[in-house]
This record gives structure tokens, sequence and C-alpha cells, in this order.
């Protein structure tokens, strides 16, 4: 068993310096499961050889693929259902009508594979198509480099399709291309993605005005959540919004407050200054 053996806590150890993301004791079964299409990729047989392996050669590249490996990218198009139904109905249409002289920024945190992002730009591009055109940028991030591939390919599979696309959004926004269907380019257009560690890199919009940062927090300890959410906080415009997972609650004390939209919980900041770059 891997459990309190020093590969472990070696792997444990690398995965939360690079990612902030936590492995405890129940995680074991996880760590062998995922790191064993790495060690198979690079002809290592166990987990100690793998350790060995990126502590002899100081091998950064393998270190990487470990933790990337490691990352959870559960998600899907239009998840949870009802906070996009906010966003539509009540977080756009205020945005939209307040005046500011740049482009709308959306900064969409912890992207994976580019579901969040492509549902927002779907939003925009049926109910904003203004804001699609030019006036509004989605800037979607994440630390996974393969996540990150998936994602700018805009290429999805039929399961991942019926995970959450009504079946109007689907003619409107997607080709079918070689068994697979591939997001439409006035969508694609509207995202941008980024590589972000979340740890350590600052957002990457200055006055962000709607920030999507769900189901990530929720892999990191206490510290490191606070950290990550006051520096979003400090880059949010006045009156600019936070929305986070369904399970992920308090945003302690960086002066958000609390906004309810029927089931969904975002946190707005009312403060005017935003402590960012221009
Ligand atoms: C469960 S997915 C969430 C995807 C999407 N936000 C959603 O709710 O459907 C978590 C994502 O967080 C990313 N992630 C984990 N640690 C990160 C970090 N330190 N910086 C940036 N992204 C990170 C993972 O690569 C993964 O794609």
């Amino acid at each position: 068993m891997l459990l309190g053996t020093a590969e472990f806590d070696y792997v444990r150890r690398l995965v939360q310096d690079r990612s902030g993301v936590v492995l405890d004791d129940t995680k074991g079964y996880l760590v062998e499961s995922r790191l064993r299409p790495v060690m198979k990729r690079h002809g290592v047989r166990t987990l100690a050889d793998l350790v060995g392996a990126i502590r002899r050669r100081n091998q950064d590249a393998l270190a990487t693929e470990v933790v990337e490996a490691m990352l959870t990218g559960e998600t899907a198009f239009f998840r949870d259902g009802a906070p996009f139904e906010a966003l539509r109905n009540h977080i756009l249409p205020e945005l939209t009508r307040a005046p500011r002289d740049r482009p709308l920024n959306i900064w969409c945190a912890a992207s994976s594979s580019g579901q969040e992002p492509y549902s927002v730009a779907m939003l925009l591009v049926d109910h904003y198509p203004h804001l699609a055109g030019g006036h509004a940028r989605i800037v979607a991030t994440d630390l996974s480099s393969q996540a990150l591939v998936r994602a700018r390919s805009g290429i999805f599979s039929d399961i991942e399709i019926g995970r959450g696309v009504p079946r109007d959004v689907l003619g409107r926004h997607f080709e079918r291309q070689d068994g697979q269907y591939r997001v439409a380019e006035r969508v694609k257009n509207v995202v941008e993605f980024r590589q972000m560690n979340l740890l350590r890199d600052p957002p990457p919009l200055p006055a962000l005005d709607l920030v999507l940062m769900r189901n990530v927090l929720v892999y990191f300890d206490g510290p490191s959540r606070a950290a990550v959410l006051q520096r979003a906080a400090s880059m949010m415009a006045h009156g600019g919004y936070l929305l986070l997972g369904s399970s992920e609650g308090a945003v302690g004390d960086a002066g958000l407050e609390v906004v309810r939209h029927g089931r969904t919980r975002f946190y707005r900041r009312n403060s005017p200054a935003w402590r960012g770059a221009p």
C-alpha cells in the first residue's frame, strides 16, 4: 500500500507546492491510478522508480506531468444550470447596463477543457451579440497544459455534449466534425485561453467585471484559498461579480457582498477602488 510511504509524501508535497491541490490520506488510490499511465509512458515500473527519476534527473518536465496527472478536470457545459440562468437573467443585464469605456472583462479561472468559458461565450453570442462582437473579452485560464490543448481545440465528444448542451444550442453553436462536435468560430473567437497558476500568477485582466472561479478552491487548503480569493477580489472592478462552485462558500474578508439570485450566490465588489494595474 502506498499511503505513509516516502513516495506518496513526495508526490503529495510536489502537487501541493506546485498547484495548491491537497491530497489527503484518502487519496492514495487516486495517486496510484492517475500515475499509472505516466509510469507506463516513461517505462518505469513502480512509484518509487518514478520519484527516483524525478529526483535523480532533476526532471522538471516529468514533475509537471505528475502534477498535471493529479489535477481533476471534471467539468460540463452549463454546469449546474442555475448559475447560467442567473448570469443570463440578472448579472449580464446589470453589467451591460453600466456605462464603461472599455470592454467587459470576464475571467474564467480554472477553465479545464473549456466547457465553462464556451458556455459563457454562447450566452453572450445569443443574448448580447454586440458584446460578443468585440465589446467583451473572456480570458480563460488553467494550470493544466493538457486541459488547455483540449480547450483551444474546441472539439468535444458526444458524451461531453450530452452533459449539458441543450438541443437548440447544439444546433446553433456546434458543427459536426469527424464524429465529434466543434464549437463554432464566432463562439471560439470570444474566448482566449492562457496558462496560469492561481497560486502564483496575478489575474490575467485588470478591472474584472465577472469572475468565474468554480470548483477549484475546494481542492486547496484554507490559506491558499484565502490568498487566491483575496488576489482575485483585489482585481475586481466596482460592481464586479464573483461566482464560485455551488459547494464553495465563504469568501472570508475579501470585502465582497453576497448577492443571491434564486439558488445561486454571487459575490459583488462594492468598493470603488481596485488595486490592479491599469
Ligand atoms: C474541477 S475543474 C473545474 C472546471 C470548471 N471551473 C468547472 O467548474 O466546471 C478544476 C480545474 O482547476 C485546475 N487547477 C487546479 N489547480 C490549479 C491552479 N493552482 N491554478 C490554476 N488552475 C488549477 C485544474 O487543472 C482543473 O482544470
